[in-house]
């Protein structure tokens, strides 16, 4: 049995966890010194966002040198040094790293835009314009405008999916490839487990880079992402790093975007020899609209869930609410006020009792909520400062609705410092962070519930516990369950062991049938009044 089909992975955004040495950003070796607390909560892999060499234009998904640890967080004796605590605590580590684009910064892309023909020309996607205009019509879905840019050097355009300081790697070159499979070599041998493999769905592109259709409504062009999202030639490319890896049962996590079932079957398919497990967005990016009920959300959330435990059983993928790119999951899909703690733990309950290798996002244990900075200025996120930009000073949009929205929806939510105590700077730092913690950190943080045995965070100790011993919670099939609008149950089994999840979403009673004879395995709540009822977000497993 491949060691991550039993693991429950943490998510650190290394920046934002904890500041060791006082100079305002979190930092390897205070992940180091945090240990204790991740070995408590019972998380076995971590799971660290980019901690390469970066100008930290795009929180570290910029790469300048792919070898070397950005100075901010460390040293690679830093890093060793985490390695090795982390092995003594029969830990794993995993590292995303983005290989679809660089910095332009990178050695690699200085070197390729300086001339026309260089060593390092081919690196990266140049072609010729078409008189004043770019090579295609593509527009980034992700920053706004053209896919294509040009440097002083020479006439031609390069191709960036994302900001124009994020070129696009050509892995039509096999000197690219060579080079990336160099890279993850390079932390296996120091002792890394497995890569998430940042926007890996993207590194084919239809060669020719044909021009994106025109819709006939708008006469603007659709979004390219069908040249390049999932296209086929990435399979190869993956199969091909894949090959290049020496090491033991090294973990290959994609991030997919838009995966199909059948995509996500040749990415992830062990027989394929590709990735190991994938990362798909459609029930994480499901929204509330605007003034539906938390019953009728629900419902919609459920239907994506849903359909993606129930996928070829040959197939692992993860299962998370929250990221680094999301927003806070009790904010997202629970009630973050007055039931913040309940809904947190429901939540929890829902998470580690799915099908699929769970991910919990830093934070997230303790309920951590969105930020919703009142002030404009607070926000650091790339794409918030874009929508700013785009929507109130050019747009002319009321600043207020916009802040609304970005409440909701900015990267920083996930990114602003975790909440340690009701100290100065929520014990993250000795000095100010460049992100504020929210509001609530007096309220919400670490040291509260660490000592608490109602808490989210001890509820997170006894639901990994439980995951660890109920083989059905691993490995046991998936079947949904009818329930009342707002109630989400399911059931898992493996060889005669049954385990029914079912958790209220809402924050009014429902009814919920309790199955004769079975025992409760877990409660959100404690039992009482009628068993058929369950209250605002209580959620249980039982047993048969
Ligand atoms: C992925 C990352 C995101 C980053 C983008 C570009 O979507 O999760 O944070 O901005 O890739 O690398
Ligand atoms: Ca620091």
């Amino acid at each position: 049995m491949t060691w991550w089909k039993d693991t429950v992975i943490y998510e650190i955004y290394p920046e934002s966890f904890y500041d060791a040495n006082g100079d305002g950003v979190g930092d390897l070796a205070g992940i180091r010194e945090k240990l204790p607390e991740l070995v408590e909560l019972g998380v076995e892999t971590l799971w660290l966002c980019p901690i390469f060499s970066s100008p930290m234009k795009d929180g570290g998904y910029d790469v300048g040198d792919y070898c070397g640890i950005r100075e901010e967080l460390g040293t690679l004796e830093e890093f060793d040094a985490l390695v090795a605590a982390l092995k003594r605590n029969q830990m794993r580590l995993i590292l995303d790293i983005p290989i679809n684009h660089t910095s332009d910064q990178h050695n690699w892309f200085q070197h390729s835009k300086a001339s026309s023909d260089n060593l390092y020309r081919d690196f990266y996607i140049w072609r010729a314009g078409k008189g004043e205009s770019p090579p295609n019509n593509w527009i980034s879905s992700k920053v706004g405008g053209s896919c294509w840019a040009q440097t002083e050097e020479t006439e031609d355009y390069y191709l960036h999916l994302y900001s124009d300081w994020q070129p696009d790697l050509n892995w039509e070159n096999p000197a690219v490839r060579e080079a990336m499979a160099k890279v993850l070599q390079f932390w296996i041998d120091r002792g890394v487990d497995g890569f998430r493999l940042d926007v890996i769905n993207k590194i084919g592109k239809e060669p020719g880079l044909p021009d994106a259709n025109i819709d006939p409504e708008t006469g603007l062009p659709e979004y390219p992402e069908p040249y390049f999202q999932n296209h086929p030639l990435s399979h190869g490319y993956i199969q091909e790093l894949r090959s290049r890896l020496k090491g033991d049962e090294i973990f290959l996590i994609g991030q997919t975007q838009g995966v199909s079932e059948a995509e996500a079957y040749a990415y992830a398919a062990p027989i394929r020899n590709e990735l190991d497990s994938f990362l798909q967005f459609e029930a994480t990016d499901f929204q509330k609209s605007k003034g539906e009920s938390q019953e009728a959300f629900v419902e919609g959330w459920k239907a994506k869930l849903f359909r993606w435990q129930m996928i070829d059983e040959r197939v692992d993928a993860m299962i998370f609410f929250g990221s680094h790119d999301l927003s806070r999951t009790v904010s997202h899909f629970g009630e973050d006020e007055r039931y913040r703690r309940e809904s947190s733990k429901a939540l929890a309950l829902l998470l580690l009792s799915l099908r699929g290798i769970p991910v919990i996002y830093m934070g997230e244990e303790i309920g951590m909520t969105n930020a919703r900075y009142r002030d404009f200025s607070k926000y650091q996120d790339i794409r918030t400062r874009l929508a700013y930009q785009r929507r109130v000073i050019e747009g002319g949009e009321p600043e207020e609705k916009v802040l609304r929205e970005i409440w909701e929806t900015s990267r920083d939510n996930a990114r602003y410092p975790i909440h340690w105590n009701a100290g100065p700077n929520a014990g993250f730092s000795r000095i100010k962070p460049r992100l504020s913690p929210a509001s609530n950190y007096r309220q919400v943080n670490f040291e509260i519930e660490g000592e608490d045995p109602n808490s989210v965070f001890s509820f997170y100790k006894k639901m990994i516990r439980i995951r660890r011993l109920e083989d059905a919670l691993r490995r046991g099939g998936f079947r949904a369950a009818e329930s009342v609008p707002g109630v989400i149950c399911f059931e898992r089994e493996w060889q005669g062991r049954r385990l029914v999840t079912q958790v209220n979403l809402t924050d009014a009673e429902k009814v919920c049938e309790w199955i004769e004879g079975s025992a409760c395995r877990i409660a959100t709540h404690a039992l009482q009044g009628e068993a058929s009822v369950l209250s605002a977000f209580e959620g249980r497993i039982l047993m048969i």
